[in-house]
C-alpha cells in the first residue's frame, strides 16, 4: 500500500512554517516535527539551523513577494504565519499589510485548510494601541477575511532568552542597578513563558473548528511591567531602583533604550510605544478550548533565566 493509498485522516499533513529563523518559528519546529511533514519558507536558506535543514523541506520565498509564495504553499494542510515587521522601517504597518494580504490570497489559492499566526494582545476599541499592536490585529483581520479559516492567538511578551521583547526586559535590568523609567512601569501585562506559547501553537494544528477563532493567551497572572523587571532581578539575585519619570516620552525612551539594550532604536521604539497599552488575557476562552494550562509568570522567568545558563 502506498502513503497515497491511507485513509484521509491517516495521512501525515504538511504544515508550513514561516518565521523560521525568527525565535518563535524555529522552536517550533523541532516540537512538532515528529508529527508532521515541515516545510519551512524562509527568505535566505543559509540561516536555517543546519540541523533542522536536512529534516524539513526548505522553500525559498519572501512575504513581500508574492510570486515567491505560489510553490511555497501547494500542498500545505496548515500554515504558521511567525512573521512581523518591526524590521521594515517606518512604513512597517504599510509592509505588514501588504505582506499578510500576499500570503492570505496565496494560502487561499493553494486551498490551505488552515492558518494559524501569532499576534498581539491589547484592546482593538484603545484609541492609543501602538501602531506595532494595531498592525498585528490588522494581519490577523486579513486572515480572517480570506476565506482561509484562521486560528489568531494573542499573545503579549514571550518569555525566553532571544525573545527581542524579553531581552529588552533582560538587558535594561541587566545593566541599571538604578533605572528612569516612565508611565509604563505600571502597565498590566500578562507575559507568557515559550514553552506555552509553543504547546497553544502545537495544538492549534488540530484544533476541532472549522471557523476562524481569535483566542488570547497568556500566563496565570497579571503582572506590570515593573513588577516584571522586578521578578527577574529576584531570579538573578539583583537588585534594582525604579524611578518613575512621567515625562520621558516614548522617542526618548527608545533613544536611551538604544544605548543600553542590544534591540535597535527603530525596532525599540515600536516595542517600547506598546508598553503603554495594558496586554492582559480579558477573553479566557483558551483556557477551557485547549487541553494546555499555562503556568505563571514566576514559574516562565525562572524557566526562561535557567535557559539562559
Ligand atoms: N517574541 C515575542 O515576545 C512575541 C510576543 C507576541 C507575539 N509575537 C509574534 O510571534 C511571531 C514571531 O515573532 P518572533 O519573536 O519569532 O520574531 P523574530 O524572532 O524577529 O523572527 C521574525 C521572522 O520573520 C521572518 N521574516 C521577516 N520578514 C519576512 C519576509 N518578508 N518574508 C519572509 N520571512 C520574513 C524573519 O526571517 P529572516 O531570517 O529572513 O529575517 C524571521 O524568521 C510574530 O507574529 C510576532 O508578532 C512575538
Amino acid at each position: 500500500m502506498t502513503s497515497d493509498d491511507h485513509p484521509p485522516s491517516n495521512r501525515r499533513k504538511t504544515v508550513l512554517v514561516t518565521g523560521a529563523t525568527g525565535y518563535v518559528g524555529s522552536r517550533l519546529i523541532p516540537r512538532i516535527l515528529p508529527h508532521y511533514n515541515i516545510r519551512c519558507l524562509v527568505r535566505d536558506p543559509s540561516r536555517l539551523d543546519e540541523t533542522l535543514c536536512n529534516q524539513v523541506e526548505v522553500s525559498q520565498g519572501d512575504v513581500m513577494h508574492s510570486p515567491s509564495l505560489q510553490n511555497c504553499l501547494q500542498g500545505v494542510d496548515v500554515a504558521f504565519y511567525l512573521i512581523h515587521g518591526l524590521g521594515y522601517g517606518a512604513d512597517f504597518q504599510k509592509k505588514d499589510r501588504i505582506a499578510a494580504e500576499n500570503f492570505a490570497a496565496a494560502a487561499k489559492e493553494a486551498g490551505v485548510s488552515r492558518i494559524v499566526y501569532l499576534g498581539g494582545l491589547g484592546d482593538d476599541a484603545d484609541s492609543k494601541l501602538s501602531p506595532h499592536l494595531r498592525s498585528r490585529h490588522e494581519v490577523g483581520q486579513i486572515f480572517q477575511a480570506s476565506g482561509v479559516p484562521t486560528i489568531e492567538l494573542r499573545a503579549s511578551v514571550v518569555l525566553g532568552p532571544g525573545s527581542l521583547s524579553y531581552e529588552l526586559i533582560r538587558s535594561l535590568t541587566q545593566r541599571l542597578p538604578m533605572m528612569i523609567c516612565p508611565k509604563w512601569l505600571s502597565t498590566p501585562t500578562q507575559p507568557i513563558a515559550t514553552e506555552d506559547v509553543l504547546a497553544y501553537l502545537h495544538e492549534s494544528i488540530e484544533l476541532p473548528t472549522e471557523k476562524s477563532e481569535v483566542f488570547e493567551i497568556g500566563s496565570q497572572d497579571v503582572v506590570t511591567y515593573g513588577g516584571l523587571i522586578q521578578m527577574y532581578a529576584k531570579e538573578r539575585n539583583l537588585t534594582r531602583i525604579l524611578v518613575r519619570v512621567p515625562l520621558l516620552t516614548p522617542y526618548l525612551s527608545s533613544l536611551w533604550l538604544g544605548l543600553v539594550t542590544p534591540t535597535s532604536a527603530e525596532v525599540g521604539r515600536h516595542l517600547i510605544e506598546g508598553l503603554r497599552n495594558p496586554t492582559v488575557v480579558r477573553d479566557d476562552r483558551a483556557r477551557t478550548i485547549f487541553s494546555h494550562q499555562p503556568m505563571t509568570t514566576q514559574e516562565a522567568i525562572r524557566q526562561a533565566v535557567q535557559q539562559e545558563a
